[in-house]
């Protein structure tokens, strides 16, 4: 099969080949086609480690007897999700229904026709954050509908600094650094610092917001840009935490689910970790050792606040399925305010919708959310790619041969560079 040329989208280039002019009206000018048929359709997604997906599901089944939708749980990490969706796509099989993409799939799925094409009039994206909407889009026109958000926090243990006499949290990792060795002098074995540094999805997010947060970029413009002084001193901040032993060893295994055991069983001071977290570590079943005992701050960086990556995720109708008017009744079911709502509730996963962030209630519940739209907002793009895993698996890659000592931060980003422009073009 003759792979189609990598295509990397900004956002500007997308609007300028589609001529839109961004807002509200419906996009690339194409409009969605029907979607037809009522019927029992599924729900495919990443294993369900809030364990209240089927609750959300539950609440449609109960208004919809006929059109029930069944779950369908796939492996916990994103590059494992994505693998089933595209192969069960590549056959062109009916068993999904609703896909939950990651943000970062758009392109891919658009690109081969593997998802319809959806009408923004159908959902309430002016409710939602400009920048989770954009995810759900390619070349301006709206395949996938925004459901969560997320963007990566530093969670610390709020009583541990306050021992050592530590009265911030930190902005640099400088200032991480030092109140690390403070807190270890009485607590000599706590893990410093830990993230998503196993080599899959998580350590494209992990090593951006590294990049980012010393200043520099990985892909600009459509162009790489990751063999630059600063993209190394963002990689060095991870690498040297192997090195200096303020990142335990064991974190080179961690996915974001590894990661938060480790945290929960108080082994960790610092946290770079998505909003889910925060309702699991303050369970007070017994669950968590630290309940209670941590608070969440913006990322920090070389010289002062660090950058989050986007992530997320967005519901979209398979190509394949049958029963697509249900779909799309699912979908805005869940898209909407009530859904949106209790998920947050329940899980402390980020919404869509930008006034649930500013919802008196919900950030008594949830002190962070002020915290967590600013970086949502701000959030910098993985690259948009129709063959993004080929990107993201490049920087992986390369990522982790410098965490575990294999490569030089200089050789890597040479590397990567050279892949990238391969990949992408110069
Ligand atoms: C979270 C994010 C997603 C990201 C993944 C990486 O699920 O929402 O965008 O790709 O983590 O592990």
């Amino acid at each position: 099969m003759r792979r189609p040329r990598l295509a990397v989208l900004t956002v500007a280039a997308a609007l300028a080949l589609t001529g839109c002019g961004g807002g509200s009206d419906s996009g690339g000018g194409t409009a969605a086609g029907k979607l037809e048929g009522n019927g029992p359709i599924t729900f495919v997604t990443g294993k369900d480690t809030s364990g209240y997906v089927q609750k959300q599901v539950d609440a449609w089944n109960k208004l919809h007897p006929d059109e029930r939708a069944d779950v369908i749980e796939l492996p916990e990490s994103a590059d494992a999700q994505r693998q089933e969706m595209v192969k069960n796509a590549v056959a062109k099989s009916d068993t999904y229904s609703v896909l939950n993409l990651d943000v970062v799939w758009t392109a891919e799925f658009a690109a081969n026709g593997w998802v319809e094409q959806l009408n923004e009039a159908d959902f309430p994206l002016d409710k939602m954050l400009a920048p989770t909407v954009e995810t759900g889009k390619y070349f301006g026109r709206l395949y996938a509908v925004p459901i969560t958000s997320d963007g990566g926090l530093l969670y610390y243990r709020k009583d541990l600094l306050a021992a050592a006499g530590v009265t911030a949290p930190p902005t640099t990792w400088a200032d991480l650094r030092a109140a690390c060795t403070k807190v270890r002098a009485a607590n000599p074995k706590i893990g410093c610092f830990a993230g998503q540094f196993d080599k899959y999805e998580g350590l494209t997010v992990n090593f951006s917001e590294a990049v980012n947060s010393a200043g520099g970029t990985v892909v600009k413009d459509g162009k790489p840009t990751v063999d630059t002084p600063a993209a190394r001193k963002g990689l060095d901040f991870l690498v040297n935490g192997f090195t200096q032993g303020y990142i335990p060893r064991n974190a080179l295994t961690f996915k974001e689910e590894e990661g938060r055991r480790a945290f929960q069983a108080g082994q960790l001071l610092f946290h770079r970790q998505w909003p889910y977290q925060y309702a699991k570590a303050n369970a007070t079943d017994g669950s968590s050792e630290v309940a209670g005992k941590f608070a969440v701050a913006p990322l920090p960086g070389l010289d002062g606040p660090g950058q989050s990556t986007l992530g997320g995720h967005n519901y979209a109708i398979s190509r394949f399925t049958q029963n697509k008017k249900t779909a799309l009744e699912f979908i805005q079911f869940m898209a909407g305010e009530e859904r949106q709502r209790a998920n947050l509730q329940a899980t402390s996963q980020a919404p869509t919708w930008g006034s649930l962030y500013d919802d008196p209630a919900l950030v008594e519940q949830y002190p962070y959310l002020p915290v967590l739209k600013e970086s949502i907002l701000k959030a910098e793009k993985r690259p948009e790619a129709v063959q993004y895993n080929d990107v993201s698996v490049a920087i992986q890659s390369a990522a982790y041969s410098a965490l575990k000592g294999d490569k030089t931060s200089e050789q890597a980003l040479a590397e990567l560079q050279a892949k990238l422009e391969t990949l992408i073009g110069k």
